[in-house]
């Protein structure tokens, strides 16, 4: 349904305190990564971006501006470009300033408010773009809105390694309904970092200034702020591991004590030691996103001369 100037699929309003009573109650306590994203949750992971440990965006948007070229030619010209979870930041803008005139471009949030921001500043930057706003979730389907001049074909662009949040079958699933979205003929730009050396990575996702620290105890600040509960956020400590059998870095807030924690009617129990398993951030070969996804084809690879981020041009497999 279209509402003012964006697209509203009307996505589920989560239920925080369920979500976080079923992770929190399970044999091994874990919480949602959306958690971390409130307005103070998303400027902190901006400041993350900023970090020097935290190499992945510069690596990325350098990855884009050595091979842009190349890129645009695989991607031809008059597409409509469709970005879920659009940040609207460098690398849109890097590849938006490069695409050869692009029929209209296609920002995918939860947040409304969120959304008219970045559509309010792609269209002060690009007037000539048709910017069609979708509110809608990752986890259901999401049709393409019709351009008003035709697109010869709809290309994805997911960039940041977010792919790496997801476990394997919900990246499979999501990569199945980013190729319906496309659709045939369509294209998908992803992000994806690659695995290296434990030490360098671990330091990526747990910074000297503390930064991600803070991001990381934010899920614990908002089902405070947000669900009625009584985290003490000083007897949980950050924790970033590499784990070599799943190739990914998790996040975990760590209880200092035994404690106890009230969230709605439930008390969730601590022993010192246990550990809420906050994130996935999977770390990937040369191949890519390749192995976990049967939907597309792989048109071609760009890396950085150290092989430090990967980014890949895919392409809709013919049913
Ligand atoms: C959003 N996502 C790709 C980031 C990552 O690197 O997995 C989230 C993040 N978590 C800690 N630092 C950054």
């Amino acid at each position: 349904m279209a509402s003012d100037d964006l697209i509203d699929l009307e996505p589920a309003v989560a239920d925080l305190e369920a979500e976080a009573v079923a992770g929190l109650t399970a044999a091994r306590k874990t919480l949602p990564c959306k958690l971390f994203y409130d307005q103070r949750g998303a400027e902190l992971f901006e400041a993350i971006c900023e970090l020097p440990e935290y190499y992945l965006t510069r690596v990325e948007a350098s990855i884009l501006r050595t091979s842009m070229d190349e890129i645009v030619a695989h991607i031809g010209p008059q597409v409509q470009l469709i970005e879920p979870g659009s940040g609207a930041g460098t690398k849109t803008r890097l590849l938006l300033s490069a695409l050869e005139d692009p029929v209209s471009y296609v920002p995918i949030d939860i947040s409304k408010e969120h959304l008219r921001d970045v559509a309010a500043r792609i269209r002060a930057d690009y007037p000539d773009l048709e910017v069609q706003a979708v509110c809608a979730d990752f986890s259901q389907a999401i049709p393409a809105p019709p351009t008003s001049r035709p697109a010869r074909r709809r290309i994805v662009f997911f960039p940041g390694s977010t792919i790496g949040n997801f476990e394997a079958d919900d990246a499979r699933a999501f990569l199945g309904r980013m190729a319906d979205l496309a659709g045939p003929g369509g294209g998908l730009l992803i992000g994806f970092d690659r695995a290296k050396d434990p030490a360098v990575l671990e330091a990526a996702y747990d910074d000297s200034a503390g930064v991600t620290a803070e991001f990381n105890t934010n899920a614990l600040h908002r089902l405070n702020a947000e669900a009625g509960a009584d985290f003490a956020l000083e007897h949980f400590e950050h924790l970033a591991r590499w784990n070599p059998e799943y190739q990914r870095i998790e996040m975990h807030l760590r209880s200092l004590v035994d404690q106890v924690v009230h969230l709605g009617a439930h008390e969730i129990t601590f022993a010192a030691g246990e550990t809420i398993h906050t994130e996935c951030c999977h770390k990937y070969g040369p191949e890519g996103v390749a192995g976990l996804t049967d939907r597309f084809d792989v048109v071609a690879t760009w890396t950085d001369p150290e092989e430090r981020f990967g980014i890949q041009f895919l392409e809709v497999r013919a049913p």
